[in-house]
């Protein structure tokens, strides 16, 4: 069925079967719906697709340095948004937020050095951990109130002795949580106490959909939190430009900043300029698009929300931010929904990737014509499992 009249730019209907996309390409050919990797439909905006076409027209593609510009810019920005003011020398450049996961493990423990982090919880933390490798132990989230938060009562109880690292998601993958100013601060305590680093996940802080809700990097805290923090951001998950490859990590002490660029420019390679020249045009331009993808990813979650209520067995929580939803499906009895899903046409992340089996993580950052197909597709599947 063609889809209805596009009435945003965000319903426009792409070919990303033809295109190299990762989400898409791996289901070529195959009638399946692709909701699983955390990247959208959508164009990035004007003002980028612009900065990196008259880049392109330049036509020199040598080793580029516009990190000066860079530093400023996000500097300013984490000071706008956020209110939270930094030192430009602060910033260490990252071709992404993954390199710098799992470089901060790595050089932020010693060997035998155990890291904490939450379950579940984007894998990459986890993977982080077991491939430096180092011990690890996870702090189970839990359903309040319907939001996803961290056991609070419980934290001292899951630290293992000579733990030196814990690692969050804020706002949390793919829980969807938006931790609170005063949770943050209970993890800041808990930081200071047992004497931890953290390394602080913040590459959906410009995807909080709940209004009245604000993203709050835990290093802005105050200087204890901050002086023992790495923050890893980017803009390419808000503006769609994952493939550009650039993020930054903020980080106070020097040497946790050391630490961290250690393979820098060797193992791990420098950002790429297409990532700079995105960056800097989001950030200077960008805000009046991302005021409007917020408007229609809340509505996308809100009739997500809807139809899914209509669903028995299928349950979703929390979703102040990101686009992506975390679907309580062990109501529906299955080893693993993902690949009910799948067989019914539908591609979701399996819960297990991200720790916790009988869970899917559905990406709803597409048009709502696809996203509307996709859930009649799951409706099916439910259906097909009869009462
Ligand atoms: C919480 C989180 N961190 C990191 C990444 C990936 O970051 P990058 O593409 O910058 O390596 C993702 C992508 O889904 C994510 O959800």
């Amino acid at each position: 069925m063609p889809d209805p009249e596009p009435v945003s730019p965000f319903d426009l209907q792409l070919d990303l079967g033809a295109s190299d996309s990762l989400r898409w390409r791996h289901y070529r050919g195959r009638d399946v719906i692709p909701l699983w990797v955390a990247d959208m439909d959508f164009r990035s905006p004007p003002c980028v697709v612009d900065a990196l076409a008259a880049r392109v027209a330049h036509g020199v593609f040598g080793y580029a340095s516009a990190h000066a510009e860079l530093r400023e810019a996000i500097t300013a920005y984490l000071a706008r948004a956020y209110g939270w003011k930094i030192d430009p020398e602060w910033l260490v450049f990252l071709p992404g937020v993954v390199s710098g996961l799992h470089a901060a493990v790595r050089g932020l423990t010693e060997p035998g050095q155990p890291v904490l982090m939450p379950r579940p919880v984007y894998h990459h933390l986890r993977l982080a951990a077991e491939q430096a490798p180092r011990p690890f132990a996870e702090l189970p989230m839990v359903l309040d109130g319907g939001r996803w938060i961290l056991p609070w009562d419980e934290l001292d109880r899951h630290v293992l002795p000579g733990t030196r690292l814990l690692m969050l998601a804020n706002p949390h993958n793919p829980g969807g949580t938006v931790f609170r100013r005063a949770e943050l601060q209970q993890l800041a305590d808990f930081c200071c106490r047992h004497d931890l680093l953290l390394c602080s996940d913040e590459i959906h802080a410009g995807l909080v959909l709940e209004t009245g809700l604000r993203h709050i990097p835990v290093a802005s805290l105050g200087r204890e939190i901050g002086r023992r923090t790495v923050t890893l951001m980017s803009l390419s998950k808000t503006f769609n430009f994952a493939g550009c490859s650039l993020a930054w990590a903020v980080a106070e002490d020097a040497g946790l900043r050391r630490a961290l660029a250690r393979d820098l420019h060797a193992t791990i390679p420098e950002p790429s300029l297409f990532g700079a020249v995105a960056t800097l045009a989001a950030l200077r331009d960008g805000e009046p698009w991302r005021q409007e993808l917020l408007a229609y990813l809340r509505a996308n979650r809100d009739h997500l929300l809807a139809r899914l209520s209509a669903l028995p067995g299928i349950r979703c929580d929390g979703l102040e931010a990101t686009y992506l939803a975390w679907l309580d499906c062990t109501a529906l009895g299955l080893d693993d929904p993902a690949a009910h899903f799948l067989a019914h046409g539908v591609a979701l992340s399996p819960g297990r990737q991200f720790g916790q089996a009988g869970f899917a993580r559905l990406n709803f950052g597409v048009r709502r014509a696809l996203l509307d197909q996709a859930l009649d597709r799951i409706a099916a599947a439910v259906t097909q499992l009869g009462p």
